[in-house]
């Protein structure tokens, strides 16, 4: 049995080498793109369902089907151009059954693995972690976690600068998810830590012992990696997160489309298919989030993470450098005016740090392909979103020196821009990287005036604060080096 298309199909071989093969159109699936699929033999008739609804019967030849008692049960999955995509990303679960179900029978299945994706459970009846532990804001005192469980639980975290793990913070609220922040910290020092979740039945679980690191202080060198649009393959982002472990940077970037459309009537993508890649690396290394047109609604977003300000756009300090996170969703906030405007317009002149830069997720400068124009089929393309021109300015004249965002799933590096010109010495360099677990997209066919480096494919970059220097790396998902660039301050 099996799909390809919007074509599902179901063939059975008899003993007389006859074959019998049913097929069925189906339409996408359940939010959006889940499906169940059954198919049956009774021994009279053959049958194939589709979320709940008969697509196809016939009547099976009188034989016996051949070779039932040592049948082999194989998975494999057709991947097309997608070298990267795991059978684990498409299939989620598989259950043979020695009768024919009935369809009653198949509705009640399909309804309880229904409320189990609803409720983002990755199990159906053990007590299990959802979501994290999940590392977010990191201070040089503080860091702040979230995590989830599958049913209510308080918990309490052991922590420490070593195994005894000497502090604990308790949380007696039962809930689903929970955050909290460990207070009173030293700065540059790793910490262990396990979170104990228990539930109101008495089940216990805990994360198992695990590491952070606090915030470096003002004047100490640090490193962070930079991913965006993570989105639907978790074993792409699990594949990144394990490239990126090997790095150990300090902390992480997430350029936004954590999810792919994890609105609040769609939790799962946040627990099936974000969290299960991304929780290995996330539940060591911090991850600083902006919210993508994927969490638009910020309902979850808001829930999994405790960041400062306004949580959809904050700011954070690390070493000598400060962080301004926008939620570009909201395009009336970006004009000169609006109110993400002028929050960074004040933040910026405040701002002492040496290196200024910028994270959020849509683009103000693009080569690919059809986002801003089919570049294939004769549109002139605008080359990124018009909704940023204020904001570039303002980047410019604030001493901004790196814009990162994703958005387009793809790699793309600007030359160092002012004023609509390149300019090596005072203009702003814009990051796309774009290329975590989302489908890949493509450029235009003809090189763009801003562009400096163009790649297609998964990818994460790794930056270098040391003093007054940045140093930029960006990898590929076999861990190549695709392209670098040094700035220096005077
Ligand atoms: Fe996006």
């Amino acid at each position: 049995m099996g799909y390809y298309g919007d074509e599902i199909s179901f063939t059975l071989n008899f003993e007389n080498e006859e074959t019998r093969t049913l097929r069925a159109k189906i339409e996408k699936g359940w939010k959006k793109y889940w499906g169940h699929l059954v198919a049956s033999y009774d021994g009279q008739k053959i049958r194939l369902f589709f979320n709940g609804e008969m697509k196809a019967e016939a009547l099976a030849p009188a034989q016996k089907i051949r070779s039932v008692a040592d049948a082999q049960v194989e998975l494999a999955a057709y991947l097309k151009q997608e070298p990267a995509m795991a059978l684990a990303n498409l299939v989620k679960s598989v259950r043979l059954y020695p009768q024919a179900l009935t369809q009653n029978e198949i509705q009640e299945r399909l309804r309880e693995l229904q409320a189990q994706v609803e409720a983002g459970k990755l199990f159906p009846d053990i007590f299990h972690f959802n979501a994290g532990p999940y590392l977010h804001l990191a201070t040089p005192q503080s860091i702040n976690l979230s995590w989830e469980t599958d049913r209510p639980a308080n918990a309490v975290i052991e922590y420490g600068p070593d195994q005894n793990l000497s502090q604990t913070l308790e949380i007696p609220e039962y809930a689903l998810i929970q955050e909290a922040t460990l207070p009173n910290l030293q700065a540059n020092t790793t910490y262990y830590y396990r979170v104990r979740a228990q539930s109101a039945e008495g089940q216990t679980i805990d994360s198992g012992l695990l590491t952070f690191q606090t915030a470096v202080k003002p004047e100490m060198p640090f490193s962070f990696c930079v991913i965006g649009d993570t989105e639907s393959r978790p074993h792409v982002n699990h594949r990144l997160g394990q490239l990126i472990w090997e790095e150990r940077p300090n902390f992480v970037l997430h350029l936004g489309d954590i999810t792919d459309g994890g609105f609040q009537n769609h939790k799962f993508e946040w627990n099936h298919e974000y969290f299960t890649g991304i929780t290995p690396l996330a539940s060591r290394i911090p991850i600083f989030p902006v919210a993508g047109n994927g969490e638009a609604d910020l309902y979850w977003y808001k829930r999994y993470h405790r960041l400062p300000d306004h949580e959809e756009f904050y700011q954070f300090s690390f070493g000598n450098t400060d962080f301004f996170m926008l939620n570009s969703n909201v395009n009336a906030e970006l004009k000169k005016g609006g109110r993400q405007y002028e929050w960074l317009k004040a933040r910026l002149a405040e701002s002492k740090a040496t290196w200024k830069l910028v994270a959020h997720h849509h683009c103000p400068f693009s080569s690919d392909e059809d986002d801003f124009g089919n570049t294939w089929k004769g549109e002139v393309s605008t080359q990124g979103d018009p909704k940023f021109e204020d904001l570039k300015k303002l980047y410019e004249s604030a001493g901004v020196q790196v814009v990162f965002y994703g958005h387009v799933h793809a790699y793309e590096r600007t030359h160092p821009l002012k004023d609509g010109k390149i300019d090596q010495q005072n203009g702003v360099t814009y990051i796309k990287s774009g290329g975590a677990g989302g489908h890949l997209e493509d450029f235009a066919p003809s090189h763009a005036w801003f562009s400096g480096k163009t790649q297609r494919g998964h990818h994460f970059c790794r930056v270098d604060i040391v003093g007054n220097v940045l140093g930029f790396k960006m990898y590929d998902l076999e861990g190549r080096l695709k392209d670098f660039f040094e700035i220096k301050r005077p």
